[in-house]
């Protein structure tokens, strides 16, 4: 692919870092109806996003409910490699409430976010630009002291004017917060438009380089992810998304997707991220049991038919070089190689190395104990899925 003059030179301007992968499963993917999660549902989720290696992880909003208060704490004892976040209303009722839960945990996060665009400030706040300043500068100093960082959202951004976006945010920077979330709330913008706004932001915010820039899409018009890797190319260095794009209403940015068009095309961005793709489908398939929701088949990244031939001249194709039809490989975003496909013939090796490509440990004895069950199911199926197998490790339902 050719870029054109103005790609090569943004491709140029980037230090050489890495995009920080920001994941909001557990808040902004648990409030869409269907996703909602418990504590020990939470923490299985988490598990799977420490073994990602996520920069951080925004395990809920404290205020929300004693219960989600008490799943971050104890996310926040467990959890030891990622930053923690907790998500607040701009008061201080929910900072403190943020601020509390987080305490266990060793790096902690206060994500704070206000409604800027004229529709949040006239029709939901009432309230004035300037009342809203006030605040901004008020709450996000009160929440300095209370963590280690603080991230502040102006929400709605993309339908806020700039000016005073640039004010807002600009007020969020000189009261301490390190890093500017850019939410696209409505998912309404293009990808032309929000890599044009990043990069207003880096030219136009006090002291720009010393923050990070984060973007933040829903997919009610299907461009989350384009528009998260817009936002890239403009100079966002944090993505916020989630595991097979759960999130309000369409969802959020899908992790797994926008983590492997930045690994898959670093010719093109020029940057990756700390990701270990190899627990991206774990991952998935952890989220689709606890929650009980099925991976879409089609899905891009971690759907059965993502790696999947059934036409003959693709299976031609692949037989004589995979690339002809295959981008990336299925191990590496942490699936099985399909040459090992689970039936009423395969024996117990099979069983065990299945399991623990799919991130489960198991002893000779486990296996022993499911096998008579393996057996009695691959009975009464062509192919034992991912999906089932877990459930006979677990004893847990997934859904295929
Ligand atoms: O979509 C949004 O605006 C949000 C904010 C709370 C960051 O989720
Ligand atoms: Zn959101």
């Amino acid at each position: 692919m050719t870029r054109t003059e103005t790609e090569e030179s943004d491709v140029k301007a980037k230090p050489a870092d890495h995009v920080k992968i920001f994941d909001t499963t557990l808040r902004d993917g648990e409030q869409a109806p269907g996703f909602s999660m418990a504590t020990d549902a939470k923490m299985v989720v988490a598990r799977a996003l420490e073994a990602l290696n996520v920069d951080i992880i925004e395990a809920g909003f404290a205020a929300a409910s004693p219960g989600d208060a008490a799943a971050i704490s104890a996310i926040a004892s467990e959890i030891k490699g990622p930053t923690i976040c907790s998500l607040s209303r701009l008061n201080d009722k929910d900072i403190e409430a943020s601020a509390k839960a987080l305490e266990p945990a060793r790096h902690k996060r206060i994500h704070t976010f206000i409604g800027t665009s004229p529709l949040h400030r006239d029709a939901k706040l009432k309230m004035t630009k300037d009342e809203i300043i006030e605040k901004i500068g008020r709450l996000v100093a009160f929440a300095v002291p209370l963590c280690d960082e603080v991230e502040f959202s102006p929400e709605d951004a993309i339908r806020t004017e700039r000016d005073y976006l640039i004010e807002a945010v600009n007020t969020a920077i000189e009261a301490g917060a390190t890093t500017i979330n850019i939410p696209d709330t409505v998912g309404y913008t293009t990808t032309e438009e929000i890599a044009d706004l990043f990069r207003f932001l880096k030219e136009n915010a006090k002291d720009a380089d010393k923050v990070t820039f984060s973007t933040h899409c829903h997919d009610d018009l299907g461009m989350a992810v384009a528009n998260s890797l817009a936002a890239v190319r403009g100079g966002a260095r944090q993505i916020e998304c989630a595991i097979n794009g759960i999130g309000e209403r369409a969802g959020n940015c899908s992790l797994e997707e926008a983590v492997m068009a930045l690994e898959t095309r670093k010719d093109f961005f020029g940057l990756g991220t700390q990701i270990d793709t190899t627990k991206i489908y774990p991952a998935s398939l952890a989220l689709s049991r606890v929650t009980h929701n099925p991976i879409p088949r089609n899905k891009a990244v971690v759907g059965k038919n993502a790696f999947a031939h059934e036409s003959g001249i693709h299976q031609h194709g692949v037989l004589a070089n995979k690339r002809t039809y295959e981008i990336m490989d299925a191990e590496s975003v942490g699936m099985p190689a399909n040459s090992i496909v689970l039936g009423k013939h395969s024996g117990k090796h099979a069983v065990r190395a299945r399991a623990e490509a799919l991130g489960f440990k198991i002893s000779p004895q486990k296996v022993e104990d499911i096998f008579p069950a393996f057996k009695k199911l691959a009975d009464t199926t062509r192919e034992v899925s991912d999906a089932q197998l877990i459930k006979l490790v677990t004893g847990n339902s997934v859904v295929d």
